[in-house]
């Protein structure tokens, strides 16, 4: 640890409800950096950046701000010590990406290996709106209008990240030293694999298992979860690599030496997977209810929610406002001032 100032900014795109892939990739890592950086940790409801692939979809985003907020403040994040906010109502921060686009190449936001694989999988090819070839911009203006340096995301955010870092260059050197680069901070298991055991867990793929989830419907997810399909009968050896079941135990369940002897037993035959599968929907089921009844209880309230978020977004738009007067300031554009 240094004692130079940290300053912390994470966010959630508003497209649907967190799952368990969000948990482990980023919350827990929230959770203690909130603890540890309280007062200077900032948490954004990118609904801008949302809404760059979601264009004709406004109800949807609209509709998952709560959702997340909701999602967020039930897994713990505390509004005293982490300032929550939505995206599209602190202006400065569009402000910044409009500098910010010049210090860019399309070229460089082409070869992007997030913004690559995002594309293909929405079939963008040449027909990619403007605003989402561009979101790792407006993600460095999501960062650094709050000075923040360390940043907590999912792995596959890690190359938006790097462009962060060179635009902080760019910038440093055209108009002097202004900002800070930034730490990216990946949660301890970054890559969930879904219940499908084919592709990492995402809302997007349908094998997801989200924090919201009911006991019936844990249940019922986890059995359909791969396992290893060479198991037929219960006195088959069965495979523990590759087997969903198991990575997920090895994640989840605590009683580690219980896992192992499991395992032991599922190699040599004779353990069936509805047992696992049994042992797993209860672990998860201990993990995500805690969670559950406290977002039901906020979800009550969803007016307290909101003016949570107002006053957040306030709080955030001092930071804001005074970041921009020093862009302005450096960038010579500060005629009034
Ligand atoms: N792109 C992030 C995601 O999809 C969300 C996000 C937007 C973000 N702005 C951010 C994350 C700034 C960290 C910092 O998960």
């Amino acid at each position: 640890m240094t004692d130079k100032r940290e300053i912390v900014l994470t966010g959630d795109r508003p497209t649907g409800k967190l799952h368990l892939g969000h948990f482990t990739g980023s919350i827990e890592n929230r959770l203690k950096l909130q603890k540890e950086h309280a007062g200077n940790f900032f948490y954004m409801i990118a609904d801008v950046q949302a809404l760059t692939d979601n264009a004709d979809n406004p109800e949807k985003v609209r509709n998952n701000v709560l959702e997340v907020a909701l999602d967020n403040l039930a897994c713990g994040i505390d509004p005293t010590k982490a300032t929550m906010f939505i995206q599209s109502q602190v202006p400065e921060i569009a402000e910044l990406t409009i500098f910010f686009l010049n210090l860019v190449t399309v070229a460089r936001l082409k070869q992007n290996p997030t913004v690559k694989t995002e594309m293909k999988q929405k079939g963008y090819a040449e027909n990619v709106p403007a605003g989402f070839l561009a979101y790792p911009i407006s993600q460095a203006a999501d960062i650094l209008t709050f000075h923040a340096n360390l940043v907590p995301v999912g792995e596959d955010q890690l190359p938006v990240l790097e462009q962060t870092n060179e635009i902080v260059d760019s910038f440093n050197r055209l108009y002097g030293k202004t900002f800070e680069r930034i730490k990216p901070l990946i949660g301890t298991h970054a890559r969930l694999l879904g219940t499908d055991g084919k592709a990492k867990m995402s809302k997007s793929l349908g094998n997801a298992i989200h924090l919201s989830d009911s006991r019936k419907i844990i249940e019922q997810k986890v059995m359909t979860m791969y396992t290893d399909p060479g198991h037929i009968h219960v006195n088959d050896p069965g495979k523990v690599k590759g087997n969903v079941v198991f990575s997920y135990l090895d994640i989840f369940d605590k009683k580690k030496d219980e896992v192992d002897e499991l395992k032991a037993q599922y190699k040599k035959g004779g353990l069936g997977d509805v047992v696992l599968k049994k042992r797993l929907a209860g672990v998860l089921e201990e993990l995500i209810s805690p969670i559950r009844e406290h977002r039901e209880s906020l979800a009550a309230n969803p007016k307290e929610v909101m003016d949570m978020l107002r006053e957040g977004t306030k709080k955030a738009r001092k930071t804001s406002q005074h970041t921009l007067g020093e862009v302005k300031e450096r960038m010579k554009i500060n005629y009034f001032a």
